[in-house]
């Protein structure tokens, strides 16, 4: 076997990875916000004031860093002010995201979420209604939400419990406009879009505001027919699915490799958008890149969740199966994420539990993790830390010539930490790592899988999950062996 060499070069920061990177998306759709965060009053899940507890607790420990509600899709048909006040006085109204239609009591509203954020330690991030919405209307909430003044909204938030304002700091100007969201061009999205911010910077000029982004042909059309206006936005938002990767479990070599290929390329559309936004702006007030949806969305992934009866008869659904697979494409995301984390604002995974990429799944009363819920942890140390750049040698190759080990490094306060894949499809491989300085006390934890298309389920919820991994002194660096398709964080003194 031969030994790939990893240099981290600590004189070179890149800059700091965000905490936002880690964001996490929840939307009205399938069982993630009912069923899967909230259960209410009235359900034998045990809850904190109906927010789910097994939930709440595996996700305290992931961390989630941020979250944006309540879509998708979902946001353009939302009204806030029908998810106020007192639960059996709400509304019933048809809850619509993406094909689905559901009937939807409001019981998940906003002093929910925002509990929800403040039990999780993240931070909000709104997203408002155009397609169906107001400027007035998504003023109101950023007033209800934000505003320090005795106005009618901020009594109403006081007297349904909220004597402080929310400071909500992220609010999102509509979702995927130039589809779900009104299915606009991009000219008439913008000129919307300089309305809404230019009335929400009169209400709380310190909120910050994300546009609808797409493609490269209508990010440059925005940012075009914005001129001048390009400091009313904050953030662009970008989305990326990858759904090339053929069947969820079932998978072939070639599929395997054609979906990291995917994840591997969101990287790729990252660095584009940040060249757009160097060229089509003035670079005067700074604008950052929200990868606001990203993940693995399987072809067969379905309308609702095991053993429950279809609905409709959808094309497309929202659950799937998690697989190691779906990890190591997690895992090789954030390498990019890292790299970019001078353009890259946040990222938010779809979505937070059941639905899509979940880290979290439940199915009753139970509760399982995914791969990927144990590739977020296995990053916890870069989190806040100062990304560093590896340069790699020599290694063993995948089918494409690439090397089949790949990694990411940071260093924070007490040391360093670095989290290594190897992406290849049956073959361990082995890694030798070094730094300017000397490494010493290095400790190490591994999310390896007897196949790629493991996963685990409610019958059998640990099939995969961490474990020690060891790391053995070489001179001035440390060996690592690395099993096929597995991702491993090595943390040490330098
Ligand atoms: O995450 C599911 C859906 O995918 C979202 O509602 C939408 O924004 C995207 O198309």
């Amino acid at each position: 076997m031969s030994t790939t060499t990893l240099q981290i070069d600590v004189n070179a920061p890149i800059g700091t990875i965000s905490p936002r990177l880690y964001g996490q998306f929840a939307e009205h759709l399938g069982r993630c916000c009912y069923d899967g965060l909230w259960v209410g009053q009235n359900d034998g899940v045990p809850h904190q004031n109906g927010l789910r507890l097994d939930v709440l607790r595996a996700l305290q420990q992931l961390p989630v860093t941020l979250l944006r509600w309540p879509g998708g899709c979902y946001a353009d048909h939302y009204h806030w002010q029908d998810g106020i006040g007192k639960p059996d006085q709400r509304p019933r109204r048809l809850g619509m995201s993406c094909g689905i239609t559901v009937e939807d009591d409001n019981s998940f509203g906003t002093h929910e979420f925002l509990e929800l954020c403040r039990l999780l330690g993240a931070e909000p991030y709104l997203a408002g209604n155009v397609g169906t919405g107001t400027p007035q209307e998504l003023c109101d909430w950023l007033e209800y939400c934000n505003s320090p003044f005795d106005t009618t909204l901020t009594r109403m938030r006081r007297s349904n419990g909220a004597p402080e304002p929310f400071r909500v700091p992220l609010w999102g100007v509509g979702n995927e406009n130039w589809g779900c969201g009104g299915n606009y061009d991009a000219v008439t999205y913008t000129r919307e879009y300089r309305r809404y911010a230019t009335m929400l910077r009169h209400v709380d000029s310190t909120a910050e505001l994300v546009v609808c982004g797409f493609d490269d042909p209508w990010n440059i059309e925005l940012f075009q027919t914005l001129g001048r206006h390009s400091n009313l936005v904050d953030h662009l938002s970008i989305h990326r699915y990858w759904i090339n990767g053929g069947t969820e479990i079932d998978f072939t070599e070639g599929e395997y490799y054609a979906l990291l290929a995917e994840a591997e390329d969101t990287e790729a559309f990252v660095k584009r958008t940040a060249e757009i936004l160097a060229s089509e702006t003035d670079g005067k007030h700074p604008i950052g890149i929200a990868l606001d949806e990203w993940g693995v969305w399987h072809p067969e992934s379905r309308p609702w969740g095991p053993g429950e009866v279809e609905r409709r008869d959808l094309s497309c659904g929202y659950e799937q199966a998690g697989t190691q697979r779906d990890a190591i494409a997690a895992a090789i995301a954030f390498e990019g994420f890292h790299r970019q984390c001078n353009v890259l604002s946040m990222a938010n995974l779809a979505q937070i539990v059941n639905v899509l990429h979940a880290p979290v799944m439940t199915h009753g009363a139970t509760l399982w993790l995914t791969p990927t819920y144990y590739v977020f942890q296995l990053h916890k140390p870069h989190i806040g830390a100062t990304a560093l750049p590896v340069h790699i040698e020599n290694g063993s190759s995948l089918p494409d010539g690439s090397s089949a080990v790949t990694a990411t490094a940071s260093r924070a306060e007490n040391g360093l930490a670095v989290t290594l894949t190897n992406r290849h499809y049956s073959q361990s491989a082995q890694a030798r790592l070094s730094t300017n300085g000397s490494i010493s006390a290095a400790h190490g934890q591994m999310l390896a899988a007897g196949s790629p298309r493991d996963i685990n389920s409610a019958d059998e919820p640990e099939r995969v999950k961490l474990q020690p991994l060891s790391v053995r002194a070489d001179g001035d660096g440390a060996i690592i062996e690395l099993p096929p398709h597995s991702v491993a964080t090595v943390t040490f003194t330098v």
